[in-house]
């Protein structure tokens, strides 16, 4: 089956039913997306299918078929970072980080959608996304920041 992450067409083997999380880890080496759970519960998973961040973990590979796959390998644009990347970069709120693919995936995929959001909203987007380290507040400051960023963008 041809599957389209981040860009670029990708051929993989889909026998067995596989689920995007592995297809995209074990097959296209693209590692930057983590294992938690596997059932949808923590996030660490998350890619963004068609602008949407959702948990590949439970997401059957053939289902990404015709859609465009973003993992946190393809969130970088023209040699610059994500605004999420970049204010996490700077908030620095991660400790042993590995939630920050699937939580930069969710933040970015949300700031698409509210670039201008209260912390408030930002808590209730990034419920599905669980940090271990328990560093919520810098996060949510983080996405905070992050969506000033993606404003200052969009009015250039
Ligand atoms: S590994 Fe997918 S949500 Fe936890
Ligand atoms: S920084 Fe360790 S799980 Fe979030």
């Amino acid at each position: 089956m041809k599957i389209n992450i981040n860009g670029k067409e990708h051929t993989v083997n889909v026998a067995g039913n596989p689920m995007l999380l592995e297809v995209i880890r074990e097959q296209l080496n693209l590692t930057g997306t983590k294992y938690g759970c596997g059932e949808a519960v923590c996030g660490a998973c998350k890619v963004m299918i068609n602008g949407n961040s959702v948990p590949s973990c439970i997401t059957p590979a053939v289902s990404a078929q015709g859609k465009n796959v973003v993992t946190i390998e393809g969130l970088a644009f023209d040699g610059e970072l994500h605004p999420v990347q970049q204010a996490f970069l700077e908030v620095d709120p991660f400790q042993c980080g590995y939630c920050a693919s699937g939580m930069t995936v969710t933040a970015a995929a949300f700031l698409e959608r509210n670039p201008s959001p209260s912390k408030e909203e930002i808590v209730d987007a990034m419920n599905g996304n669980i940090c271990r380290c328990c560093t919520y507040p810098q996060l949510v400051e983080a996405i905070f920041q992050a969506g000033k960023k993606m404003d200052l963008i969009k009015n250039r």
